[in-house]
């Protein structure tokens, strides 16, 4: 029930562009183990639906094999290979009742009446759909749809289920329920899934690990926790999220790393591997784990910064500073009423934990002016 894929490319011809081909999926290597939900996450074209089609046998990847549950499959057509695939649009038959969708499948499978029955009761149930049995999808709303179509897709008990978008056409409120309700599903039934999605809360919400992606390339695979606090390069940090980029030289390679920020040396957490003393590195840290206080209080800091912007939400306040670096520095801070708040023009110091600060390789480094960073 695993699915392994091994050096997967896919290249497509096209004549409107200049190189006439594009690689739209370029070496892809995954082990999705059995039970677990996978998401591939990456922006628009990166190669997320191709990668999830070559899975599902809807196309054929330019070199590479696709093993599920142990069986090389690339020569198998989608019907052969035991993958259901969930869409955007729902792709149920409007013509149909809800009962007579979700037992469409099992019937063509020539599966005995009684099965039939049981099993499409059984699944009604679990997804909540048991009072509406005889309706057909004109009558039902967009998130009863969609569990309709995952209904559909669990009831084969297929080995893989294999999701693009499913929930982007719902709204938000709809979408939060739908992705927990997806994921119980998952875990009831066991099943080894494979998700797509450009949202990253999304793929934050259901997934046991995430893939990112960026132009056909895998760029990180890791549970949430590491795409987000401890992303590989500055692509994944800047996808995931929003983060502040210190540039700055490795003055101590030990734990904590110690890292010179324009003068100011500060200490960071965690690294990749490739940050070495002497070097210099790129600091990550996200504007919830950056301390803002009073400049005047004095007190430990590693820049002055002035307020640009500050925006409240309500429970957050989320400010923009001007603190002499090439870009602002983003920062939220939570329980505005009970920690106060500052205003535009305010002068704060800059400050943060080394648990909160991650270093990255600075592969892409403009010059480092001689002194950078302090206002
Ligand atoms: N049949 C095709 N012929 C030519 N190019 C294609 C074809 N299908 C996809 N592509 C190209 O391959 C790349 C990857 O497309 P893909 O649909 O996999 O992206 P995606 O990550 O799913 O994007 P989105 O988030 O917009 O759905 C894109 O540049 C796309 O234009
Ligand atoms: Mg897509």
């Amino acid at each position: 029930m695993s699915v392994r894929l091994i050096d997967v490319t896919k290249i497509f011809e096209d004549p409107t562009r200049s190189e006439g081909k594009i690689t739209a999926v370029d070496r892809v290597n995954l082990e999705v183990a059995e039970g677990e939900f996978v998401t591939f996450l990456g922006p628009s074209g990166c190669g997320k639906t191709t990668t999830l089609r070559i899975v599902s046998g809807f196309e054929a990847p330019t070199e590479g094999d696709i093993i599920i549950a142990g069986r090389r499959v690339n020569d198998d057509p989608p019907n052969k290979r035991d993958t259901s695939m969930v869409f955007q649009s729902y792709a149920i038959f409007p013509h149909m009742s809800v009962v007579q969708n979700i037992s469409f499948g099992l019937e063509l499978k020539g599966r005995p009446k009684a099965v039939v029955r049981e099993e499409t009761a059984r699944i009604m149930d679990v997804m909540g759909l048991s009072s509406m049995a005889k309706r057909r999808p004109d009558q039902l709303s967009g998130g009863q749809q969609q569990r309709v179509a995952l209904a559909r897709a669990i009831v084969n008990r297929p080995k893989v289920l294999l999701f693009d978008e499913p929930l982007s056409n719902l709204d938000a409120k709809l979408r939060d329920q739908m992705r927990l309700e997806i994921r119980r599903i998952q875990q009831t039934f066991g099943i080894t899934s494979i998700y797509v999605t450009h949202d990253q809360i999304e793929a934050m919400t259901v997934s046991d690990r995430i893939v990112v992606m960026d132009k056909g390339r895998v760029m990180q695979v890791g549970t949430p926790f590491e795409v987000y606090s401890r992303p590989a390069n500055r692509f994944v940090a800047d996808f995931i999220g929003r983060v502040n980029f210190f540039d700055g030289r490795v003055v101590e390679g030990g734990d904590p790393l110690r890292v010179d920020l324009g003068g100011k040396t500060v200490e960071v957490g965690s690294r990749v591997p490739g940050v070495v003393e002497g070097g210099r590195a790129v600091v990550a840290v996200r504007p919830e784990s950056l301390r803002l206080h009073p400049a005047n209080e004095g007190g430990p800091s590693f820049a002055t910064g002035k307020v640009t912007k500050a925006v409240y939400l309500g429970s957050v306040i989320e400010y923009e500073l001007d603190a002499g670096f090439d870009r602002p520095v983003l920062a939220v801070s939570h329980d505005p009423v009970d920690a106060g708040f500052f205003t535009v023009g305010d002068i704060v110091a800059l400050d943060f934990s080394a648990r909160a600060a991650h270093a990255l390789a600075s592969e892409i480094l403009k010059p480092l002016p001689a002194t950078s960073g302090i206002a």
